[in-house]
């Protein structure tokens, strides 16, 4: 018989399918059990009489624990109080492996546990609604790039020198030297703009985040473009643009997984351009006046970047920040040598930072002696200082956090969840 996926079932009313997958639940009437089964795409319910199976595969199927995998075949019949809209007249059971008890039990569960069972919470409904959005982010942020004529650039994920500052680098052996795993793409992404005009790049990127906050962890994925000749202003746009764009998406593909979360989209909806812009001298005024002991010159916390952001209904860009408190690379303020030409984008909804970026420092002197200020080994960023010595440009770019874009899509509260497998300080398994 005819294999369909669970999600394809409504085209198969009054025909016989094969649904292949696992068994999420099971109630029994007496008379007849209902399985419902899961295949990774939907669940349906399988309605199961004694006589269309024979007695003793019956007798199986009552005994048969959740997650067993199993074959079933049988007419499709619209049902309005089926889960999916559609129930299953099983007339063939095949039992392809009976689980061990299975231990994600329909009762609640502590998140060390789910955690520790990562590998199996990744089949909950919910678990998957979220990695399938996520899935629909990345999607959308290769689209945007690639409809744009951006190219793809790959970053190195073994590097020789520290993008991000060196309290969070982790450090690796490399044959008889060091290396460091990645912080950024940017740096290489320079590189690439020099190169192509406009590049971005998709990879995992590493922080040794001693903090154990619900929007850090040490593994996690950015997206980063990076645009010759583009100004400060032009990355805000492009920022604004990239971040529209993603959220309409998953507001028009991925309903049915925002819905299975419980997801309000009614502030999702309200995200459309133009973003509130302030600057660091604004959004410390602003949080003073919140009653904040923040003077000029901090760096913005979780607390802080909560409180702005919860100020608006749509994503917040802050910019040009005191340069102190930001990294090398940055481009100082012409208009006050106090700045830094620096953006962060806050999302809403207590969300915080998603953006980081901004405009480079494109003369050669001014950031050779920024590495050198920042106490960085001036040897392992010759190559970069090329970029200043052979036709440097004014140039702007940004990293997006995928995990933390996804964890305020989904309207949920650690960014854990947000990733097949977390990395973080005290989590390396499964
Ligand atoms: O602000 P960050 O550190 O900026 C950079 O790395 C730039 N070099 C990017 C660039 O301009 N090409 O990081 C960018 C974003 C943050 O806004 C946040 O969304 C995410 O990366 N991020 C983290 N996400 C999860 N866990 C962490 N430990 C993160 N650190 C940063
Ligand atoms: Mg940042």
């Amino acid at each position: 018989m005819h294999h369909v996926y669970i999600e394809d079932i409504a085209d198969y009313d009054g025909q016989e399918v094969t649904i292949k997958g696992w068994l999420y639940n099971k109630r029994s009437s007496g008379k007849v059990q209902f399985h419902i089964i899961r295949d990774g795409t939907g669940i349906i319910q399988g309605v199961i009489a004694p006589n269309a199976i024979g007695q003793e595969l019956y007798q199986k199927c009552d005994r048969l624990p959740q997650e067993s995998s199993v074959i079933l075949s049988g007419r499709v019949r619209a049902d309005e109080r089926a889960p999916g809209g559609y129930e299953l007249d099983v007339t063939q059971y095949e039992i392809i492996h009976e689980a061990d008890e299975y231990p994600i039990t329909p009762k609640e569960h502590g998140t060390a546990f789910l955690m520790d069972h990562r590998h199996l919470w990744l089949r909950s409904s919910k678990q998957q609604a979220i990695i399938r959005v996520r899935s629909e982010v990345v999607k959308a942020c290769r689209d945007f790039y690639d409809e744009r004529g951006f190219v793809l650039v790959d970053a190195p994920i073994f590097t020789p020198a520290a993008c991000e500052g060196t309290s969070t680098l982790f450090e690796t052996e490399y044959f008889d030297t060091k290396a460091y795993l990645t912080q950024s793409g940017q740096l290489y992404m320079e590189a690439g703009a020099m190169a192509f005009g406009k590049v971005y790049c998709f990879g995992p990127t590493f922080r040794a985040e001693k903090s154990k906050t619900r929007r850090h962890l040490t593994e996690f994925w950015m997206i980063e473009p990076e645009v010759a000749y583009l100004d400060l202003e032009g990355d805000m746009r492009l920022a604004e643009e990239m971040i529209v764009y993603i959220v309409q998406r998953v507001l028009e593909r991925r309903h049915k997984e925002l819905k299975t979360m419980e997801r309000d989209t009614a502030p999702l909806e309200k995200v459309v351009p133009p973003f509130p812009r302030i600057r660091y001298d604004e959004a410390v005024a602003q949080l003073v006046k919140d009653g904040l002991d923040v003077k000029w010159g901090d760096d913005f916390g979780g607390d802080e970047e909560t409180v702005l952001s919860q100020q608006f209904d749509k994503p917040l860009i802050v910019h040009r920040f005191p340069k102190a408190i930001k990294a090398f690379y940055m481009k100082t303020d012409p208009e006050d040598g106090r700045l830094a030409l620096g953006m962060d984008v806050l999302a809403p909804e207590g969300y915080g930072e998603i953006v980081g970026g901004g405009q480079r420092e494109d003369d050669l002197k001014v950031l050779g002696d920024k590495i050198e200020q920042h106490h960085l080994p001036v040897e392992a960023f010759q190559w970069y200082l090329d970029l200043r010595r052979y036709g440097t440009v004014p140039h702007s770019g940004f990293g997006l956090g995928v995990e933390r874009t996804v964890a305020w899509i989904c309207g949920i509260p650690h960014i854990r969840e947000t990733v097949p497998f977390p990395r973080l300080m005290h989590r390396l398994y499964p």
